[in-house]
């Protein structure tokens, strides 16, 4: 039996949280720092990819109610995608470095919050659990076809696709 989606993306949220916590310690070196990027891209990257290909259309199509919410999260999901790009492209220690990486964490934990806070109680209302344990499955299928970085095409054509259309 698959694990519930919400359960799936929550634990996928604490880990991101967990490695900006890191990142924002006053004693986390300069490389460190750059190692915890690394891995919070390669998360991102992932749970992204699961959302917009599995939960948001899924959601959309059974409870058309949230659709604005679904929109307005693929625009949040667009803007750290931008961000995102744009930090696997530099080193730690280049002068924007730190800032960029704030500024994503904001982004992003404004997102999580919105999505555990309001988002995903709409969802677990609407759907029973044979369906959300369904939708688990479906997102750790994804998981494994998911691209690990944002220069994978599969990623990169998301950016691109959200871009021009
Ligand atoms: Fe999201
Ligand atoms: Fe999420």
């Amino acid at each position: 039996m698959s694990k519930d989606a919400i359960v799936i993306l929550r634990e996928d949220h604490k880990e991101v949280r967990a490695l900006f916590r890191e990142f924002e310690n006053k004693s986390t070196t300069t490389a460190r720092k750059g190692s915890i990027v690394k891995k919070a891209i390669e998360l991102l990257t992932v749970h992204t990819y699961i959302e917009n290909e599995v939960m948001y259309p899924e959601v959309r199509r059974l409870l058309p109610d949230l659709e604005d919410d679904v929109l307005e999260s693929y625009e949040e999901h667009h803007v750290a995608d931008l961000l995102v790009m744009e930090l696997s492209a530099m080193e730690p220690n280049d002068e924007r470095f730190e800032a960029k990486t704030t500024v994503l964490i904001e982004n992003v934990r404004h997102h999580m919050d919105e999505e555990e806070s309001e988002w995903f109680p709409k969802v677990r209302d609407g759907l029973s659990r044979t369906m959300l344990r369904e939708l688990g499955g479906q997102l750790l299928e994804a998981k494994e076809r998911a691209p690990r970085s944002p220069a994978q095409p599969s990623a990169l054509k998301k950016a691109v696709d959200a871009v021009v259309s």
